[in-house]
């Protein structure tokens, strides 16, 4: 009984960390790196993109098992290509780093690692969550005139 309570407060906190960003706090975030107009692409495109590939949430984990690769963290950014999770075939590790990295409360990695995706010729076209969702749609209302 003990140790079931034990674990039950052990997830209970692990859930508690899970750091989901809220929109402006993401976008002042994302605007501080640098991030807009980092190789042409706005602020809006990557609030835009983040909401529709992660909802915001720094630990969202997707597996395709179509690609049998794995998306992580608040840009979904896959296994394959960018980062290492140990589990998947043909690994590049573009990026340089553990998919665990891309899951911390702190994005500091994660935008280090978007910009790496977009700095290639397919720049944020790399996402299929922003060719959706994103791509020639006006996005005036992912970002507001609270970012300074
Ligand atoms: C696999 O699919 C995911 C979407 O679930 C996508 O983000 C990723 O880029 C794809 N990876 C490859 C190597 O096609
Ligand atoms: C999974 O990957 C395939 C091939 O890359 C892609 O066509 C499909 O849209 C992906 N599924 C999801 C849910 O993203």
């Amino acid at each position: 009984m003990k140790a079931l309570l034990t674990l039950g407060l052990l997830l209970l906190s692990a859930t508690v960390q899970a750091k989901v960003y809220e929109h402006c706090e993401l976008a002042r975030t994302l605007k501080r790196s640098g991030m807009d107009g980092y190789r042409g692409v706005r602020l809006a495109d990557w609030v835009c993109l983040t909401q529709h590939a992660s909802n915001f949430d720094t630990e969202a984990i997707n597996y395709n098992s179509t690609n049998q690769s794995t998306d992580y963290g608040i840009f979904q950014i896959n296994s394959r290509q960018w980062c290492d999770d140990g589990k998947t075939a043909g690994a590049v590790n573009a990026c340089g780093i553990p998919c665990s990295a891309l899951l911390q409360d702190d994005i500091t990695q994660a935008i280090q690692c978007a910009k790496r995706v977009v700095r290639d010729p397919q720049g944020i076209r790399a996402w299929v969550a922003w060719r959706d969702h994103c791509q020639n749609r006006d996005l005036s209302q992912y970002v507001g005139d609270y970012v300074d």
